[in-house]
């Protein structure tokens, strides 16, 4: 499908090719340069020049050819920064947050259904409603209240997993899935394959389908594709996009309805939507505040499960390629908790190796390698070099965590590296990693993400040793460590036996 839309493409690039003369020209506005990077061609810009399926690899190697924590390269019409270092990326996004704290007008989030989501929202007032919902419900110690709802449901990832081991790829999902309705609705999933799970799980794949960056790219430059009817031929994502919205109807309302019942019935468990529902404000419009609480209540399934989940896999693929790093934690939980306990949250302050994994785990691939992209309100110079209002501004932490100034053997999976040299964790928060983002748009889930991250992870290191599958003949079955690819990377899974000890 996506190779009928490109040839639609191409063909409308041919006809719009006497456009070209002007579509580089650099506005009058500021003599100076852009900050350096590959020569575009016209139109199609530096397209030619980047591996879309790996976007992150090629911006790491202009950080090099170019002498670049700043690029600027050009993508059908659109201006694109690449910041490949954190310097760079507090400079602009956190320091001069004010100007990069614009999203890009993505039109397949309209066509999906999803332009609601506080991810893709302007940068304006309902944006700002969201983001004060959000603070109210998740900050960073309204998180610490669902630790007990973290532990609960790692005890069930737990037993799942002891049950059914091969299927854990589907238990760490099940996990993810469950703390976040409890969080959000205080809806309590069925321990396995519940309805509504599996509904917005079903939305969260096709939406990583139809929104990858290649796709929203084509629709941004060709506005006219939204505009086919379903059974045009090659308009399939028409059709993925009605049933996105159908299946968003149904994982939007019937768990928001749920907690209002919930509520009304005066519900004792805390979850975001009866807190923020108790905080509304009778002086200002109630059925904005209502519906602002329904929209940031969706938004926390689509940001934050596959982003969770897909770092659970890479921490269990991390285990089992470094099998000394799994040791060495499950020899320091050994020494602090007694053998007939589960790790809790007081343990975590003796643990510093368990939550250098954790760091590691957020290092080693992240999960969302170039973050979501950022534009600028206004017309902006850093160093010289002239940034145009409307560029989209990618922070590339992939990059950030191959940063060889700082760190060494970057595609190892060390967590060594997060200690000082007097063998203490390195004083920065995980909230304060890059992989959360920047500036005003930085992720409000960041806390609660550590919490269930860090339940999850210990309570497995606490119970099961993650080895290779072995084959009929006996031999260890090696692992080949790929990614998919998109705007969240997943690893490939593979088959790794996790035994009880
Ligand atoms: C490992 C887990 C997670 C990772 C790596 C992650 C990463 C990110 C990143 C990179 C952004 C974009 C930040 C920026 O624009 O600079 C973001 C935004 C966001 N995240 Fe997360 N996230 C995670 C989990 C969560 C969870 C669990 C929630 C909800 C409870 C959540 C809610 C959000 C929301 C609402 C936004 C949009 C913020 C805005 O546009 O203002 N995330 N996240």
């Amino acid at each position: 499908m996506f190779n009928t839309l490109f040839a639609v493409f191409c063909g409308a690039v041919a006809a719009s090719l006497y456009l070209s003369a002007t579509w580089r020209s650099k506005p009058t506005a500021s003599a100076l340069p852009f900050p350096p990077g590959p020569r575009p061609v016209p139109i199609l810009g530096n397209i030619l020049h980047i591996d879309t399926s790996e976007p992150w690899l090629t911006y790491a190697q202009w950080k090099k050819k170019y002498a670049g924590d700043i690029v600027y390269s050009r993508l059908l019409g659109q201006n694109f920064v690449i910041i490949n270092s954190e310097k760079v990326a507090k400079a602009l996004m956190d320091q001069r947050s004010a100007t990069y704290s614009e999203r890009p007008v993505i039109a397949t989030n309209k066509l999906f259904g999803v332009d609601f989501s506080t991810v893709a929202l302007p940068y304006g007032d309902e944006w700002r409603l969201h983001r004060k919902l959000f603070h109210n419900a998740l900050h960073a110690e309204a998180a610490t209240r669902y630790q007990d709802l973290y532990l609960q449901q790692a005890r069930i990832l737990l037993l799942n997993i002891f049950q059914v081991p091969t299927q854990y790829v589907a238990h760490i999902q099940g996990f993810t899935a469950s703390i976040i309705m409890g969080l959000t609705y205080g809806y309590d999933t069925a321990p396995r394959d519940d309805p509504i799970v599996r509904s917005a799980e079903e939305l969260v794949a096709l939406l990583a389908e139809a929104l990858s960056p290649e796709r929203a790219a084509l629709f941004t430059a060709l506005p006219f594709l939204e505009r086919l009817p379903p059974w045009f031929p090659g308009a399939g994502f028409k059709r993925k996009a009605l049933h996105a919205r159908k299946l968003l109807n149904q994982v939007k309302n019937v768990p928001f309805d749920f907690a209002k019942r919930k509520h009304a019935e005066g519900a004792v468990a805390p979850s975001m939507v009866s807190d923020l529902l108790r905080q509304i404000d009778g002086q200002e419009d109630m059925s904005r505040q209502e519906k602002a609480i329904s929209d940031t209540a969706a938004t926390v399934f689509l940001a934050g499960f596959e982003t969770s989940s897909s770092t659970l896999h890479s921490f269990i693929l991390a285990m089992l390629l470094y099998p000394e790093v799994q040791a060495r934690a499950q020899a320091e939980i050994d020494a602090v908790v007694d053998s007939a306990s589960l790790p809790n949250f007081g343990d975590r302050p003796s643990l510093p190796y368990v939550d250098a994994v954790l760091r590691e785990a957020l290092r080693w691939h992240p999960t969302v390698p170039l973050g979501i992209p950022h534009a600028t309100s206004s017309d902006d110079v850093y160093e010289g070099h002239f940034i145009p209002k409307g560029s989209l501004v990618i922070a590339n932490v992939w990059a950030m965590g191959r940063d060889e100034g700082r760190y060494t053997d970057v595609d190892d999976f060390v967590p060594e590296r997060h200690f000082t040299p007097d063998g203490r964790l390195v004083p920065e928060p995980i909230s304060s990693n890059p992989i959360f983002g920047y500036g005003r748009r930085i992720c409000p889930g960041r806390f609660a993400s550590e919490g269930l991250l860090w339940a999850a992870m210990v309570s497995i290191l606490a119970t099961f040793r993650i080895s290779k599958a072995i084959d009929s003949e006996g031999r260890e079955i090696d692992i080949d460590a790929k990614f998919t690819t998109g705007i969240a990377v997943y690893v490939h899974f593979f088959t790794a036996p996790l035994f009880l000890d």
